[in-house]
């Protein structure tokens, strides 16, 4: 399997600590640029200086409260703007406190989730569209 992803773009939600951070730095580490991305700055700076660029790679931040969809859908259409689709998404983000579940699960479903489905409903498309390839000719 080749797993040299240099002159790829990743976008990595929720990656200013913990899983996030860990697949940019693995992407990173195997030639990707990567987007890092969820909501505090000054986190994603002290990622962003601190991940591979020996491939001459570069790193980037984007800003959004994964809450709050038009923030990603604003921050998202900006970054396709300036400069283009990615071809990796991760799409992670903070999850429920761990414990015991105090919520009832309609109510759960119907609060806007910093889960899954804020970050992907304006991504995924676009990433999928920009992954696709031409057939390639018999
Ligand atoms: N760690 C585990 O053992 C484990 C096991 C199973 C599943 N999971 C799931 O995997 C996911 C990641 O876990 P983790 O341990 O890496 O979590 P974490 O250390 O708490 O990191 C969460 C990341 O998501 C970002 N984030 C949280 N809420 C956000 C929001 N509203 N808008 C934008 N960014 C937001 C945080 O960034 P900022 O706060 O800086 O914005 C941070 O970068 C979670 O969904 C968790 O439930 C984790």
């Amino acid at each position: 399997m080749d797993l040299n992803l240099l002159g790829k773009r990743a976008l990595v939600c929720g990656s200013s600590q913990g899983i996030g951070r860990a697949c940019a730095e693995q992407l990173a580490d195997l030639g990707a640029s990567v987007v890092l991305f969820s909501r505090d700055r000054e986190k994603l700076d002290k990622v962003r200086e601190q991940l591979n660029t020996s491939a001459g790679q570069t790193h980037t931040v984007l800003l959004a409260d994964f809450a709050q969809p038009a923030q990603v859908k604003t921050s998202v259409e900006r970054l396709l703007a300036e400069s283009g689709p990615c071809e990796i998404l991760v799409n992670n983000t903070g999850g429920p406190a761990p414990g015991r579940r105090t919520v009832p699960i309609p109510r759960l479903l119907s609060t806007p989730s910093t889960c899954i489905w804020s970050p992907i409903r304006p991504w995924c498309r676009r990433c999928c569209r920009a992954c696709r390839r031409p057939p390639t000719a018999a």
